[in-house]
């Protein structure tokens, strides 16, 4: 989901200040209706703390902070705007995402890793997970760093091997901005599919090799657990008021275009140059040294429920095979329903949602030649936004996996 503008304001700059957990109480996230007058929209945007969470054509959530929030409704109400009023208290919504029956960790002990995906789990709980996979399974994992983040955190990769010389490759990775936590949790999910739960993915393991990064951006992560949950960036330092980069406008395709921002304090802001980011170089690097036979790539965000296909650069630029995409993206979709799950639209990125330049998606394709290349927008579609309680991982997860059956079977047949 697309932020217009930096929802941190409100707690005033951003330094690394260890003592502060920034409060959302009394902030709002309401929804337009997409054929609101234009003028009035700009003008709500005109407030840099107001920000936009997700939305399409139809419709747009907007995240409304305490300060402004009667600011915005009176104004709407004197325009003869409706509204609807998505998440009534933003901090309200935070404090009962992730509480979860105090059960959950009986077993953290004996399992050997603390993963339950019935909470979501801080970088700690998911790189012991990675570790406790490499030790138990020695023969069909592997794990690594593909380099350092800002802050020198490693950004930890796992790779499920198929132990077939001839295998293609499947890229699969999350958390590349901070606060769309069902992205690691569900990550972790699918790498917990392929590696403990084998004798039910035994179509997809054989002959194809998952690189998996569940947390791309772990400082950002890291962040939002511990000061802002609504962070989005990396930690970059760039500019001491308003730090971070947009670390999907940073990669080297197109970059600077449509959808970007040259401003540090925006939330698409897109860096000083492609790859400036420590987090894009080495995980671009890294696709790049593995890239021979390489046949799937999906980047796993939130949210909208959206499987979205390149190029989000423009508005008009498809690659060669979109409608083979187009076909398998489908797939997946109807895949993900027949799981009992929810409905996903499939679409070009721009065309769906918006143009965005720099985009690892488009990258993928565009550079390193994946053919099947997919930013997958989890759920939900705006009720509970990037708070999406911890109850619904497991569900999330699951359709999650379901796409990454279909695509997996797209590869086998490519
Ligand atoms: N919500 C994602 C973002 O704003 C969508 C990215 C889609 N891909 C693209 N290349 N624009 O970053
Ligand atoms: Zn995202």
């Amino acid at each position: 989901a697309r932020p217009e503008s930096d929802g941190e304001a409100e707690s005033g700059p951003s330094p690394d200040n260890p003592d502060e957990r920034v409060s959302y109480e009394g902030a709002q996230v309401i929804q337009l209706d997409a054929s609101t007058d234009k003028a009035v929209i700009e003008s709500i945007f005109k407030k840099k703390e107001v920000d936009l969470w997700g939305g399409n054509r139809t419709h747009m959530d907007i995240f409304v902070p305490t300060s402004v929030a009667s600011e915005v409704k009176s104004f709407l109400m004197e325009k003869n705007v409706t509204y609807s009023i998505m998440i009534e208290d933003v901090q309200r919504a935070i404090d009962v995402e992730n509480l979860v029956e105090d059960d959950e960790d009986e077993f953290a002990g004996r399992k050997g890793h603390k993963m339950t995906w019935k909470s979501y789990h801080s970088l700690d709980d998911i790189y012991g997970y990675l570790d406790f996979l490499a030790e138990t399974y020695p023969n069909q994992v592997r794990i690594g760093s593909v380099g350092n983040s800002v802050e020198g955190r490693p950004i930890k990769y796992i790779v499920i091997s198929s132990g077939n010389p001839n295998a293609k490759k499947f890229w699969i990775d999350g958390g590349i901005h901070a606060r769309e936590w069902i992205s690691p949790a569900t990550v972790t999910y699918i790498i917990n599919e392929l590696v403990e739960n084998r004798d039910n993915n035994q179509q997809i393991i054989g002959d194809i090799d998952y690189y998996v990064v569940p947390v791309i951006n772990p400082d950002g992560y890291e962040y939002t657990r511990r000061y802002q949950r609504l962070w989005r960036k990396n930690r970059s330092k760039g500019n001491y008021f308003c730090p971070g980069v947009d670390l999907n406008r940073n990669w080297g395709y197109k970059w600077g275009g449509l959808g970007t921002s040259n401003e540090n304090c925006r939330e698409i802001y897109r860096g000083t140059g492609p790859f400036s980011e420590p987090e894009t170089r080495s995980v671009s690097s890294f696709i790049l040294n593995n890239k021979n036979n390489m046949k799937g790539f999906i980047t796993f965000h939130s949210y909208g429920q959206y499987i979205l296909l390149p190029y989000g650069h423009d508005y008009n630029t498809l690659p060669p095979d979109f409608k083979e995409m187009e076909r398998v993206g489908r797939k997946a979709a109807l895949a993900i329903k027949s799981v009992g799950g929810a409905t996903y639209q499939v679409g070009n990125s721009a065309k769906l949602l918006y143009p965005a330049a720099g985009g690892s998606d488009d990258w993928a394709k565009g550079v390193a030649g994946i053919k099947y290349a997919y930013t997958i927008e989890l759920r939900d579609q705006g009720t509970y936004g990037f708070t999406l309680p911890a109850q619904y991982i497991i569900p999330t997860a699951k359709e999650a996996m379901a796409a990454v059956h279909t695509v997996a079977r797209a590869i086998q047949e490519s």
